[in-house]
């Protein structure tokens, strides 16, 4: 099996060993290459909407490290900014949108340059497919509706997103539609980018953690699924990978979905509890603590070699407990590799 088939296999349910691997945030500010593109770029957004440059920062880490998948270059705060809502990244502040999202500007939103908008993503994925041939595998991504709708409500990163809740509990028919009409873009946005090539769709809900358990369902895991099964009826085969990041124990429910091939743990989640209680529903992802490498040394390989074992003779993917920290060094991502690949 070349590398894209071992991803898929193992998403597919084999036990895969040594584990197919790929990291979030496998492109981005630790590599200096991406540094120098994105200056060419300008803006992190122009940078998103150049389809050459896009493609060109995802086959980056490809070329040091020769990952089994790729993932898209984009961000998860493109469909607000095709839904019309301003969106922009301020260096060193991160992303702000703007007006904050409210029920009185809510019908501001709309689809009229949605697809224009997006279209270069698209064009993106097509030059990837391409250019990667068929042995690597091809990630396409979004963010699942309430992790986007903290940004869209709070106007930018919150320290804590799940206080955002309290726009539920004071109305909840606002949150509601907010995210329903998630839900339908990102399908939208998600059959186009698996008619583009993609191979398989990762979920992002990087603040699905700290909400209540009725509305970690309500908020998170059921417009997940909602989506997956809008995009599951376009694209009946192509394998759904969720991250709901923080949800502790809950995560067997997502993992239980018939749509969930993948399940991504972060880097909280005991991996003893994961291995007994996700892996027999879905192919676990991830785990490893991102600053361990930017540790490096022994703490970060021991911990390594520790989650393969804690996996071995399960469906797993090696990856992250979240997205790899600007200040990563790249030499030891190439020695990570190395120990995950050696048996
Ligand atoms: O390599 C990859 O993982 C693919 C590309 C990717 C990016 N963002 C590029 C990016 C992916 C999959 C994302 C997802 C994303 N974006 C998430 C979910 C996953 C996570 O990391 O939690 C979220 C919450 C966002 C929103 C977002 N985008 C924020 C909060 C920021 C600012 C972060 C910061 O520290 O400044 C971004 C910007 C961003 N997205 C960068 C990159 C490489 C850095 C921007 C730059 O180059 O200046």
């Amino acid at each position: 099996m070349n590398r894209r088939e071992k991803f898929l296999a193992a998403l597919g349910g084999e036990a895969i060993s040594p584990p197919p691997l790929w990291f979030m945030r496998q492109a981005g500010r630790y590599l200096p290459e991406y540094r120098a593109t994105r200056a060419e770029a300008g803006s992190f957004l122009d940078l998103c909407y150049d389809s050459e440059k896009a493609a060109e920062v995802t086959y980056q880490p490809i070329r040091r490290y020769d990952t089994d998948a790729a993932i898209l270059f984009a961000d998860i705060l493109l469909i607000p900014d095709g839904l019309g809502q301003g969106v922009s990244f301020v260096q060193g502040e991160g992303p702000k949108l703007f007006p904050p999202l409210r029920a009185e500007n809510f019908d501001d939103l709309s689809y009229e340059k949605f697809d224009e908008t997006l279209s270069p993503i698209y064009e993106t994925v097509r030059q990837l497919r391409a250019g990667l041939g068929n042995a690597t595998a091809l990630i396409g991504f979004a963010g699942a509706p309430w992790t986007v709708a903290t940004y869209m409500i709070g106007g930018g990163t919150q320290r804590d997103p799940s206080v955002l809740r309290r726009y539920y509990y004071d109305d909840p028919s606002f949150v509601d539609r907010l995210i329903s009409l998630l839900v339908e873009a990102t399908a939208k946005y998600l059959i186009k980018q698996a008619d583009a090539g993609a191979d398989a769709i990762q979920l992002f809900d990087t603040w699905a953690g700290g909400l209540p358990e009725d509305l970690t369902r309500r908020l998170s895991l059921e417009p997940m699924a909602r989506i997956a099964e809008m995009v599951r009826s376009a694209h009946p085969e192509i394998p759904f990978i969720l991250f709901p990041k923080g949800v502790g124990p809950l995560a067997k429910e997502y993992a239980g979905l018939g749509i969930c091939d993948g399940i991504g743990i972060d880097t909280g989640m005991p991996w003893d509890w994961a291995r007994d209680n996700l892996s027999p529903l879905a192919c676990v992802q991830g785990g490893l603590d991102p600053l361990l490498v930017v540790a490096g040394g022994a703490p970060m390989h021991d911990a390594a070699r520790r989650l393969k074992e804690t996996f071995h003779g399960t469906p797993y993917i090696f990856n992250l407990g979240h997205g790899f920290v600007p200040e990563t060094p790249p030499a030891h991502v190439a020695e990570l590799v190395d120990t995950v690949r050696s048996s």
